[in-house]
């Protein structure tokens, strides 16, 4: 992985990129992280799976209407169900979403699934009482497109939640030795699309995050900083990442809520964010 930030170009071509990612690599993110993601370990979040059970962020789901945004192979989506919620599952990855078909028949449970871009949602207005995703298309998409998406397909009142890499993550990211390092190597300021050798992911500097949220009538309720407990394992990272998140905020769980009277979402809050340099 050699993350770099870069030109955000006018099209939509991170979401071509990041389809043939899903549609080939599929098969082999199954097989390094299956264990990790099923069983026991569903719902559990990010790189550490921190158990949804202690973090307690997606509220009550009995009879809720809820979106999986990026759902790869719908683990999260089928103990959903099992929990009494109503979820849908959307991916852009053909391949990820036959893994699902298959998982959601052998639960036996009822989830819709979804072949859809999540910058452009196939639902009306206030349809979900929950939109959330687990490094889904929140990393892997333009938050200035899918960030007005979520909060028109919200419910009011309804709540956005989603975990994704932390702001200082890619400031840090030594491409050469892929892996954190202790250096700011980019700038903070002006990061929005990032290009890794096989993706491209999107992050936001703080306070563009909440500007962005407040401009689509969403309130952060929640930022966890996740942090690893010591020799706690992780299918996706080494000893050496473990040790750098122990010390700094490696990933982000946001938990935000529509406002309950919003005003009509506007498509972009602010003008694009600065072009970020190549670092
Ligand atoms: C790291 S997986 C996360 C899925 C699941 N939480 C997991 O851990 O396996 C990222 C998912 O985001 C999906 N994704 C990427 N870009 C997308 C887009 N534009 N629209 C919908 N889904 C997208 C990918 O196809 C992939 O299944």
């Amino acid at each position: 992985m050699s993350a770099h930030h870069t030109r955000s170009p006018p099209s939509d071509s991170h979401v071509r990129v990041n389809r043939k990612f899903w549609e080939s690599g599929s098969d082999e993110y199954d097989r390094r992280h299956r264990k990790a993601l099923s069983g026991r370990h569903a719902p559990t979040w990010g790189l550490w799976r921190i158990p949804e059970t202690s973090l307690r962020l997606l509220g009550p789901l009995r009879g809720k209407d809820v979106l999986e945004f990026g759902c790869g192979a719908a683990r999260w989506s089928i103990q959903l169900a099992r929990q009494g919620a109503r979820p849908v599952a959307l991916d852009a990855s053909r391949s990820q979403l036959r893994k699902a078909q298959t998982l959601v028949k052998e639960a036996g449970v009822r989830v819709p699934l979804v072949h859809a871009n999540a910058e452009r949602l196939p639902f009306r207005y206030g349809q979900f009482d929950l939109v959330f995703c687990d490094w889904g298309a929140m990393t892997f998409c333009d938050p200035y497109r899918t960030v007005p998406e979520c909060s028109r397909v919200l419910r009011p009142e309804g709540v956005l939640v989603f975990s994704t890499a932390s702001p200082l993550r890619s400031v840090t990211f030594d491409p050469r030795g892929d892996k954190q390092s202790r250096t700011l190597r980019r700038p903070y300021f002006g990061q929005h699309r990032i290009r890794d050798s096989d993706t491209v992911e999107f992050q936001l500097p703080y306070g563009k995050w909440i500007d962005l949220f407040r401009a689509n009538a969403l309130s952060v309720e929640r930022l966890v900083e996740v942090q690893p407990e010591p020799g706690q394992a992780s299918s996706y990272l080494g000893r050496d990442d473990r040790a750098w998140a122990r010390r700094w905020p490696m990933e982000a769980i946001w938990r935000t809520r529509k406002d309950a009277t919003p005003t009509r979402p506007r498509r972009r809050p602010s003008p694009r964010p600065r072009r970020a340099r190549r670092g």
